[in-house]
């Protein structure tokens, strides 16, 4: 699994948390990453304890952890609604988040704008007072070039996300390139939001605002919930 950094035990305390909101009868948004997997670990132990309840997966990553574990997985189109999506994030200021840094972004907002709930799950370090970090842009591979201009446009300093152990680019689970594009503190979240999601040939960027109804960030011994 790709490290994200942060402290494991409060991503493992945040993610349990979450999944014991989780009730008979719900479809759940399965997020990516370390600390929406220990989520997943939970639920399915959850299930396997009798808690009926499906997933709906944001990547290969969370489906594949979902049928390890026993979580049976549903699609959207399998679905009339999602109760609750739990999902981490890179950066989160009040609750507004920065994802992407797994590259599933698209899939996540997909799932966590579905959801009638969205739960953020996170260790401390995540926690800002402002968005600062590059934002995550999912963009058509032949927009390379005219979308790195529309975002130099929009003052950012895009950067195309480049493999590890692949020479050349990330392609994401939807054939798509990355460009992590740096803006400094991000002043109008919603606004650039809305200007990312303009620029023709991006097809998802990582600002997750308005989206969010609680975040769960694991402490040294506990939780604490923000909503
Ligand atoms: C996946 O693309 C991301 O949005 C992840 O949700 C984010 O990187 C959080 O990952 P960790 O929980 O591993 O920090």
């Amino acid at each position: 699994m790709k490290a994200t950094g942060g402290d494991d035990d409060a991503k493992r305390r945040a993610g349990e948390h979450a999944a014991g909101l989780i009730e008979d009868g719900m479809v759940v948004g399965l997020g990516t990453g370390s600390t929406a997997a220990h989520a997943i670990r939970e639920l399915g132990r959850a299930v396997e304890a009798g808690l009926d309840a499906v997933g709906v997966a944001t990547s290969y990553q969370s489906a594949d952890l979902a049928r390890e574990v026993g979580v049976p997985l549903r699609t959207l189109d399998d679905v009339s609604a999602v109760d609750v999506a739990i999902d981490g994030a890179d950066q989160i200021a009040e609750l507004d988040c920065i994802k992407g840094g797994g590259a599933a972004h698209a899939r996540e907002k997909l799932v966590d704008a579905t959801a009638d709930r969205l739960v953020i799950v996170a260790d401390p370090s995540k926690e800002a007072d402002r968005l600062d970090r590059p934002v995550p842009v999912e963009i058509l591979p032949d927009a390379r070039r005219p979308v790195s201009a529309a975002l130099r446009g929009l003052g950012g300093e895009p950067e195309l996300r480049q493999a590890e152990r692949k020479d050349g680019p990330v392609v994401t689970e939807n054939g798509n390139l990355v460009l992590d594009c740096a803006f400094g503190p991000i002043e109008d979240p919603g606004g650039l939001a809305g200007d990312l999601s303009a620029v023709p040939g991006v097809v998802e960027h990582g600002l997750f605002v308005g989206l969010t109804d609680d975040v769960v960030v694991g402490t040294t011994d506990g939780v604490e919930t923000r909503r």
